[in-house]
């Protein structure tokens, strides 16, 4: 029988040598191992001997993994701030890096009365869940262009009990009601922002496990949805409200210049564990 120590290292070791796999995130390795093997046996001491049959079931997910299947999938949720979000095929599998956006967004509103966030590009509702759930006087929409994304959502938010948060389906805007129009205090987004000739470079997680328009806007830069973004939400958001936006790892500087050149005040760039701009916040043009 091999421990619960040598287990996750030979586990962390098989993903980290995976060329399937996009390893921006130091120790995501270690992290999949850990979590696998919790979902497996439970508590995890290190000495502790792991049964035969448990051995082979945590083999069998870490290979997967390896494989390229995103970690969400194999586990079926992800554990997202202080929430677990269900995943569902054919929608987005969430990241933990959203969960900056979620955490300013949430840090905004908890100071408003009543206040209202709209979750563009929601998928499974990850961020508008994570915002529902901790504040508890907001009323939170998401909207997503994928149905499977919405059905997703709209379960995710009834496991949470959670009836202050709708989901539409649509383009962007289009299917919000219009009586909000002018009352939003915040904006999140995490678009799809891979340039349309990077799409089939990406690793075989993303490319083969993400429905295309999770991914790309067709822009060349990646960046057509944010410039629509920017444009669109000066008529939703209130005139003290604030519009966040997750970028990707090299686009912090071109989002931020995006929004100030459409008049957005008060713009704060949000590093990661890492030092790298993820998350872009602004306030309305007056
Ligand atoms: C990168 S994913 C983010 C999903 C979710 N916010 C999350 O972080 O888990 C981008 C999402 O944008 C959605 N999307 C693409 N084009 C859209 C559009 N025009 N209007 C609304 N949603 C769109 C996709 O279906 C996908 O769910």
């Amino acid at each position: 029988m091999t421990t619960v120590e040598g287990l996750l290292e030979e586990g962390a070791r098989r993903i980290a040598a995976s060329p399937h796999i996009d390893h921006w995130q130091e120790d995501a390795d270690v992290y999949d191992a850990e979590s696998f093997l919790q979902e497996v046996i439970g508590d995890l001491d290190p000495r502790a001997e792991v049964p035969a049959r448990d051995e082979r079931r945590f083999l069998a997910m870490i290979d997967r993994r390896a494989a390229g299947e995103p970690s969400a999938r194999i586990l079926g949720f992800v554990d997202f701030l202080d929430i677990r979000i269900p995943v569902h095929e054919g929608a987005f599998y969430p990241r933990i890096s959203s969960e900056a956006m979620a955490t300013e967004a949430a840090r905004r509103l908890r100071r408003r009365k009543k206040p209202v966030l709209v979750d563009l590009a929601t998928g499974v509702g990850t961020v508008a869940l994570a915002v529902g759930s901790g504040v508890k006087a907001a009323r939170v929409y998401g909207v997503d262009v994928l149905p499977e994304a919405v059905r997703g959502a709209r379960s995710n938010a009834k496991a949470l009990k959670l009836k202050r948060a709708s989901f539409l389906e649509g383009d962007l805007f289009e299917p919000l009601p219009a009586n909000i129009r002018g009352t939003v205090d915040a904006i999140t987004i995490h678009p799809p922002y891979v340039a349309v000739d990077e799409v089939q470079a990406q690793p075989k997680e993303i490319v083969d496990f993400e429905p295309v328009v999770t991914l790309t806007d067709g822009s060349p830069d990646g960046l057509g949805m944010v410039r629509r973004v920017a444009a669109e939400s000066v008529d939703w958001l209130r005139p003290s409200g604030w519009l966040l936006i997750e970028v990707g790892a090299d686009m912090g500087k071109k989002v931020a210049s995006i929004l100030r050149k459409a008049g957005y005040r008060d713009l704060t760039t949000v590093p990661d564990e890492y030092g790298v701009t993820r998350t872009v916040c602004a306030r309305r043009p007056r």
